[in-house]
Order: structure tokens, then sequence, then C-alpha cells
């Protein structure tokens, strides 16, 4: 299970935080993973200077993810640690 929380502080909500939770809703479905991935919002995570939402994946923090980078930064830390996930099962 991979947990992925997004700031829904009120900087990270001007920068688009409602959009990236939506995509990621989407790319959930899209991919069926359901049962594989939790989803929740978070409050303020103390990085609002910082370009972009905050979002964290497990321990990793992520500073400037935006609708427009969303879906590679969930392919490129996400998806991983979903098949890690998968093979330590096997
Ligand atoms: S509001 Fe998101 S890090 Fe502060």
């Amino acid at each position: 299970m991979v947990t992925i929380s997004i700031c829904v502080g009120s900087s990270c909500h001007l920068k688009g935080a409602y959009d990236i939770i939506h995509q990621c809703e989407r790319l959930i479905e899209e991919l069926g993973l359901k049962s594989q991935v939790e989803l929740r919002g978070t409050f303020c995570l103390g990085r609002c200077t910082e370009d972009g939402v905050t979002v964290v994946v497990d321990d990793e923090v992520l500073s400037g993810v935006s609708p427009e980078n969303f879906r590679g930064i969930f392919e490129s830390k996400v998806l991983p640690r979903i098949q890690e996930g998968s093979r330590e099962r096997h």
C-alpha cells in the first residue's frame, strides 16, 4: 500500500492542490490501483514557499508538484513503489 498525501493548506490550494487530487483519483481509477494506493489530504507541510504543491509519497516529501507535472510524478514516484510492494509479496 502506497500512501499519497496531498497538501490542501491555503497556499497549495491556490496552486492547484484540488486539481491534483482529482487527477490522482482518476489515475488510480484508470490504472485499477484502488486497493494499492491510499489518497489523503493533509494540512500545511511547511513548504509553502516552494513553487507548486507539496505532496508526500509514503515518507518522501516532494515539492513543486503541479497539475501539469503530476502524471509524470505519479509514474516516476508512485508506480515503482507499487511494483516494489508487489514484488516483496511474491
Ligand atoms: S500550504 Fe502546502 S506546504 Fe504550506
